[in-house]
């Protein structure tokens, strides 16, 4: 199968050509991409993101650290990532693994100091490389010096930095709201009789965005991290900054809308002036600082709203309509992509299927039998359509879940003695087929998947039809051809509901095809709604191979794709 190195070959030789017509311009770091595409950096990027615990550990005790990141910074550039979203690695009881912080202008003894983040920037800036901090926005850690001052005292100037209710009558908690994490959102303080508010587990309280001192503090930390050289934050959990003031009972909470989407404790409107005003603090840096929101929302028109009415809020907020799906539906994916593209006024889409938080899509979307050349295919639906790409660490791999039943034997510590669900997508990421698969030379703080032995980064880069091969391949055509860099978006229709299909157009009426199959049986496709005498010419990246179009008719393989020069005429 060649079609890849020869995109390679085209890929280099472009790229040399550019570099020679841009030589003498400025560029923001010695290694930095000249983009093709107009518009601030983040509306075209792939953004990967990194469970820090798990990708590299740079001295041998069995948990990745920014020096294990900065290590491996020459692999990140030869696959072409735009930027890098850490999670969290600031002092924290790990009580959820750092989204629980203790202090959030320092790095955790774990993962290293402050002057391992000041290389990792230098050395990832040098390479054309940002870097997102994960900036958790809606709670601190119980043990952050702001909360134990907050408790200390009902009249402690902090206290109302957090959110405290007195109890219902019958002694019980002020109302009957559930966390996400399972139980009662609201947890007694025995020593002032009052009860505290939090979304998530008891260890992780959640602050007060109503208060102005508390809404300064947490500015001042997002210009920590920008005058140290963050590229800006993923946000955590922006739907519940805000509750509704009035706390209704909820007396049915498990009825109508899940947990994480109920009216009085997310999805506030009073929460878009806040983000209006982290936006501001961007603002005042140089090199467009972008917000890349975790923006849980229950349709198209909420996630609409996100970006801010006059765009001046979340640039990226994730598409979970799309990153939530768990079965490969061609009409269904259709319709997201489209509405993603079509009704979100022109903004940015942000297309993801993998997160630490979500199962890994090599696993959610494999039938058991066709899983690599599936994971092609849905890596496609991530990086072919107009917008910003979210990958998460080992997907380009094809990496899949930890099976159940060897996390429920993983020993992980004091505060978690036993595996998250989540866990089974965080194990180590994996450089080679040997034991320890190069995160480690220690036992690692979780087993790697079995399947490293064949799913390794050594292994893939030697192999030209594997799935790191594709990815890459996939990045390169968004860097390097205009239709994919900077093109339109262009809904089409298949004829088969098996299949579905869309266009990225240029300014003169070129640009390319992608059609996929997904179904395990072979399908053909009569593509309908190109523009009027546009033809389709041949396959530019496809897997398996597939064959040259004849007229506007494509077959493609059990789950293939193919990607297809259009030609203007
Ligand atoms: C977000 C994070 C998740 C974390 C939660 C609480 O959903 O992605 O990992 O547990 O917020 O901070
Ligand atoms: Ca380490």
């Amino acid at each position: 199968m060649n079609f890849l190195f020869s995109l390679q070959r085209r890929g280099r030789a472009c790229g040399l050509a550019i570099l020679i017509a841009l030589a003498g311009s400025v560029a923001p770091g010695a290694g930095a991409r000249e983009p093709l595409a107009p518009g601030p950096w983040w509306q075209h990027a792939v953004i990967y993101e990194i469970y820090v615990r798990s990708f590299q550990d740079s001295n041998g005790d069995g948990i990745g650290d920014l020096k294990g990141i900065t290590q491996r910074l020459d692999y990140l550039q030869e696959l072409g990532v735009d930027a890098l979203w850490l999670t969290p690695f600031f002092p924290s009881p790990n009580f959820d693994f750092g989204y629980d912080v203790s202090d959030y202008t320092d790095v955790s003894p774990e993962y290293g100091s402050l002057a391992d983040w000041d290389e990792l920037v230098r050395e990832a800036d040098r390479r054309g490389i940002r870097i997102l901090v994960d900036f958790v926005l809606n709670h601190t850690s119980d043990q952050h010096a702001w909360f134990r001052a907050a408790r200390s005292a009902r009249d402690n100037p902090k206290r109302d930095w957090y959110v405290w209710r007195k109890g219902s009558s019958d002694g019980g908690p002020p109302n009957h709201w559930q966390s996400i994490f399972g139980g009662p959102a609201w947890t007694l303080d025995p020593a002032s009789g009052e009860w505290y508010y939090h979304i998530f587990l008891p260890q992780q309280p959640d602050v007060n965005w109503n208060n102005p001192q508390l809404r300064a503090a947490m500015f001042e930390v997002a210009g920590f991290w920008l005058r140290r050289g963050a590229a800006g934050f993923r946000l955590d959990a922006t739907p519940y900054l805000v509750e509704d003031p009035a706390f209704p009972d909820d007396p049915h909470p498990e009825s109508g809308p899940p947990v994480w989407l109920k009216p009085y404790n997310s999805g506030r409107p009073e929460t878009h002036e806040v983000l209006r005003q982290l936006r501001a603090v961007l603002g005042g840096f140089a090199g467009d600082p972008v917000l890349l929101g975790e923006s849980a929302t229950a349709n198209i028109a909420e996630l609409a709203a996100v970006y801010g009415k006059n765009h001046d809020e979340i640039q990226l907020p994730m598409n979970f309509l799309i990153g939530n799906l768990q079965a490969l539906d061609a009409p269904t994916f259709k319709r997201q992509i489209d509405d993603a593209q079509l009704k979100l006024g022109g903004q940015t889409p942000v297309f993801f299927l993998s997160s630490h938080d979500h199962s890994r899509q090599w696993s959610a979307f494999g039938d058991g039998t066709h899983n690599d050349q599936i994971a092609k295919l849905t890596a496609s639906l991530t990086l072919a359509p107009r917008g910003t790409a979210l990958l998460y660490y080992g997907e380009e791999l094809g990496m899949g879940d930890l099976p159940p039943q060897e996390l429920a034997q993983a020993r992980i510590g004091p505060k978690r003695p036993r595996a998250d669900e989540r866990d089974r997508a965080r194990s180590p990421m994996q450089w080679t087929g040997a034991s320890g698969v190069g995160f480690s030379s220690a036992p690692a703080w979780l087993p790697a998947a079995r399947a490293a032995a064949t799913y390794n980064v050594a292994a893939e880069r030697a192999d030209p039809d594997s799935i790191l091969h594709w990815y890459g391949a996939l990045i390169r055509l968004r860097h390097e051809d205009p239709a994919f860099a900077s093109g339109s978006y262009l809904p089409l229709e298949t004829g088969n509901a098996q299949t579905l299909a869309f266009a990225r157009m240029s300014a003169d009426g070129s640009g390319a095809v992608v059609a996929l199959n997904a179904s395990a049986q072979e399908q053909e496709l009569r593509i309908t709604g190109l523009p009027a005498h546009a033809q389709l010419r041949e396959v530019i990246l496809s897997s398996p191979a597939a064959h040259a179009p004849a007229g506007a008719t494509l077959r493609l393989a059990p789950y293939g794709v193919a990607i297809v020069r259009l030609v203007a005429p």
